[in-house]
């Protein structure tokens, strides 16, 4: 590489992984052999992209624990092949009991919904988010500051896209035939680290009312 910082930030990433290379070989728990065999985790993460929010750290978890599927602003859109794919092999194949849609305050995705600038391509996944804000415009608009507004809607748009995963036909498939899967939406505070539970969970189909339960 001629760019000796370009070089030098990819060093940066060598190193890092020879430190965990040492760190994996130092250690006598068997935890490192058991995973090269396999996963078997309880967790499915579906949260943003930002580099600020990595699942591991924020829930405290280890590899292993937690199976994680991220894009901006933590969306689950009902055509996404991506995140339905994700989301039947973490349900039917790995059984994970507990779904989280984890959205974050100061999500930039978010904020960029709230505004009329154009950022390329990204604009039209962003407009899912904007379908969101039209449901609570009122809300939205009542709110004092953007930061305020972008923050409201970072909470209902977790809650959406919580709801967006029930009626899939991957999670009322599942509730037929389980009790121990629970959806839930929660929000981190970079600041803090905190992970605020939403209390939207759902464990049932006949949680989601009217057209969105399938028979
Ligand atoms: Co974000």
């Amino acid at each position: 590489m001629g760019n000796k910082e370009l070089e030098l930030g990819f060093q940066k990433i060598l190193d890092g992984n020879n430190n965990w290379v040492e760190f994996v070989k130092n250690d006598r728990s068997g935890r490192f052999e058991q995973l090269a065999k396999g996963q078997n985790p309880e967790i499915l993460w579906i949260g943003c992209a930002d580099s600020r929010v990595p699942a591991n750290e924020i829930t405290g978890t280890k590899p292993g624990e937690v199976f994680v599927h991220r894009n901006i602003a933590n969306m689950c859109v009902h055509s996404d092949m991506n995140m339905l794919s994700v989301l039947d092999y973490a349900v039917n194949v790995l059984k994970v009991k507990h779904v989280i849609v984890a959205g974050h305050y100061g999500c930039g995705g978010v904020a960029a919904s709230l505004s009329r600038n154009q950022y390329g391509i990204i604009d039209n996944w962003l407009c899912h988010i904007k379908d969101v804000y039209r449901l609570h415009a009122k809300e939205i608009d009542a709110l004092e500051g953007q930061e305020a507004k972008t923050n409201r809607l970072v909470e209902l748009n977790v809650k959406e896209q919580v709801f967006n995963l029930c009626t899939t036909s991957i999670v009322q498939n599942a509730w037929k035939d389980r009790d121990d899967l629970a959806i839930h939406g929660m929000v981190i505070d970079i600041a803090t680290g905190q992970l605020i539970n939403l209390d939207y969970t759902f464990t049932a189909n006949d949680e989601l009312g009217d057209v969105f339960a399938y028979k």
